[in-house]
């Protein structure tokens, strides 16, 4: 999921266009590259790598062009290169092209394009674009561009510049998202995610499917791409400043994002519940209480850290609403047969607003007649656009690729919407509500506290354990997706192999993993299964494992069984999920850190997941 960024104005391109790849490379970072208009001519430099080898290369490169394009990679085909990194060009140079998306068909238009006479420099499905634009183009650069996105099938965000018409940059959206910033007197912007505009404007317009946008230095308009005809946008302007997107003084993303979570748990669950009478208010429902009383399911749609999130609501919403819930890993739901209807309740989880899988599990959903309510992160994003109504999370802008902030603050928002649909079917009392939710209220100043000790106790333990080769961790009940969290955090940014498990499965199988090198680390808080969880924590030690437990203040007993013990605060059983993740958070940054891996830019991953 590459990371594309576009200006055409008054001011110098290339540093706009630096900074703001600089502020997408957590889309995509295994090569980049820029284009600028000089002297009647495209000026394009390319480098494989992080976009600190592009930022070196313009280093010693002087212009004063004022319009440009610029894109960081994810690969998708043809491998990380210098000769595979964006832009693309056609036969003649004349036309460039940044793209973040996967033409389905280039195979094909390939192969017709080269039975045409045009020479091809890279192994991309990307650059058969440039060279369908030229088959078309008759002097005009955005009928040919629209002409030539009819033959293609798949996901594109399309940057397009050509020498005839250099007053201006082409934009075009299929499915990958792309977001335009306006300017007064201050030139047009086009990039894949609203952290690269913020510097510059905070007044953007989102582009939909199947639109394409003229940038000029003073003016932008945007038309249908099937028939070109004009189209009215609205104007957004966005609640987040660009320092939001910096590091503050942390050394990485991740470690500023895991002590914003009690700021953004407050924001999140701020003004949406009645202290004194527990009545939750979520406007952005858009169901009346008898609608929602109505459901008679509810299926939750992720993937990954998210879907994680969707696994806990599970045992809240069946727990408190007693409503069947189903949860699905959305590249798996979008393609098996789908029982839904419109007494369904599907709600898609997604922090980016923009994961394909998602969306396409959501419009399916959405064409069964079922009722949409998204849980997102992002304003305006295309889940966000296309649901019925959208829970916001408001943690702010995530950049580390390893999701911390916007995972907590999903069970906040998950929480807040198992407590409203029980109310809604009178479920609960007022009175039980709001003890449930101003524990919620309470959590930020106790993870204030929390974090920092946190840190100063997993400073020591990953030290023991930063050369480990495996690791496996357990839970129960709601807090089985906490171990599953865990193990990913730690898989996505150190490269350890980890597994996450129902502690009750061990002896099914993975007990076979258990010897002395095996580290396992298992929560327990004292719930329901509390002695279930020591049993099967007794297993491994039968077998040498070596223990961290995570449980709760007081609760000694858990050292005779342990190597290292985590203490956390009593909280109700039902919110143990939020705090628990912590440590796993910490000590997954801990342990990567020591082993010198990149945490914000972890090998292989992007942030947001644009392609299936
Ligand atoms: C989590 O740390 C990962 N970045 C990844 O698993 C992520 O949760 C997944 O790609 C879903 O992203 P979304 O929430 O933006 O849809």
């Amino acid at each position: 999921m590459c990371g594309i960024v576009g200006y055409i104005g008054k001011r110098r391109v290339v540093p706009i266009i630096i900074e703001g790849l600089k502020r997408l490379e957590y889309r995509g970072y295994d090569s980049a590259g820029i284009v600028y208009m000089q002297d009647g001519k495209l000026e394009k430099h390319r480098c494989e790598g992080k976009l600190v080898n592009l930022e070196e290369l313009m280093d010693d490169i002087e212009t004063a062009s004022r319009a440009g394009l610029g894109h960081t990679r994810w690969a998708t085909h043809g491998a990380p290169s210098e000769a595979n990194a964006h832009p693309h060009s056609d036969c003649t140079g004349e036309i460039v092209i940044v793209h973040n998306g996967i033409i389905e068909n280039y195979h094909s238009l390939r192969e017709e394009l080269q039975s045409k006479g045009h020479h091809f420099s890279s192994e991309t499905d990307t650059e058969v674009l440039a060279h369908l634009i030229e088959e078309m183009l008759d002097g005009d650069i955005a009928k040919a561009v629209r002409q030539a996105v009819s033959h293609v099938e798949g996901s594109y965000a399309l940057g397009v510049m050509w020498t005839g018409e250099p007053d201006r940059l082409i934009a075009v959206r299929n499915q990958s998202p792309l977001v335009l910033g306006v300017k007064e007197g201050g030139g047009s912007f086009m990039a894949s995610d609203i952290p690269a505009l913020l510097p510059y404007t905070k007044d953007v317009i989102f582009l939909d499917d199947q639109e394409m946008a003229v940038l000029k230095k003073d003016s932008l308009s945007v038309c249908r791409v099937d028939n070109g005809e004009k189209v009215e946008k609205e104007i957004e302007t966005i609640d987040w400043n660009a320092g939001m997107a910096e590091k503050a003084g942390y050394k990485h993303f991740m470690l500023k994002e895991i002590f914003e979570q009690p700021q953004a748990i407050l924001n999140t669950v701020r003004g949406r519940f009645d202290a004194e009478t527990g009545k939750i208010s979520l406007p952005e429902v858009l169901l009346s209480d008898e609608e929602l009383a109505g459901i008679k399911r509810i299926s939750l749609v992720a993937c990954g850290t998210s879907w994680h999130a969707a696994l806990v609501a599970k045992y809240w919403l069946e727990k408190w609403a007693a409503i069947p819930t189903e949860v699905d890993i959305a590249s798996e739901f979008r393609y098996r047969r789908l029982l839904l209807d419109e007494h369904t309740l599907v709600v898609p989880i997604s922090q980016s607003g923009e994961t394909a899988d998602t969306l396409a599990g959501m419009r399916l959903a959405k064409s069964l007649k079922a009722r949409i309510i998204a849980i997102c992160n992002v304003v305006g994003s295309t889940v966000t656009r296309e649901a019925d109504g959208t829970i916001y999370t408001h943690a702010g802008p995530e950049i580390g690729v390893a999701s911390t902030k916007a995972f907590t603050s999903q069970l906040v928002a998950l929480f807040l919407l198992t407590m409203k649909i029980a109310q809604a079917k009178k479920m609960i009392s007022g009175e039980e509500s709001a003890a449930l939710c101003n524990v919620l209220i309470d959590l930020p100043e106790i993870l204030e506290k929390e974090i920092p000790r946190i840190q100063e106790e997993m400073d020591v333990i990953s030290e023991e354990f930063v050369r480990c080769r495996d690791f496996l961790y357990l839970g129960r009940g709601a807090n089985f997706p906490i171990a599953l969290e865990g193990a990913l955090k730690l898989k996505e940014i150190s490269y350890i192999h980890a597994e996450g498990y129902a502690a009750g499965e061990l002896k099914h199988g993975p007990i076979a993993l258990i010897d002395k090198d095996m580290p396992v680390l298992a929560l327990v808080p004292k719930d329901p299964v509390y002695k279930k969880v020591i049993s099967n924590v007794e297993e491994v030690k039968a077998r040498h494992g070596r223990i961290i437990l995570v449980g709760t203040e007081g609760d000694e007993d858990l050292r005779r069984i342990s190597d290292h013990v985590i203490y956390l605060p009593e909280i109700h059983e039902d919110l143990n999920p939020i705090l628990y993740t912590i440590p796993l958070q910490l000590l997954a940054y801990k342990i990567a850190n020591l082993r010198g891996c990149d945490v914000d830019q972890p090998r292989n991953l992007a942030k947001s997941v644009t392609v299936e």
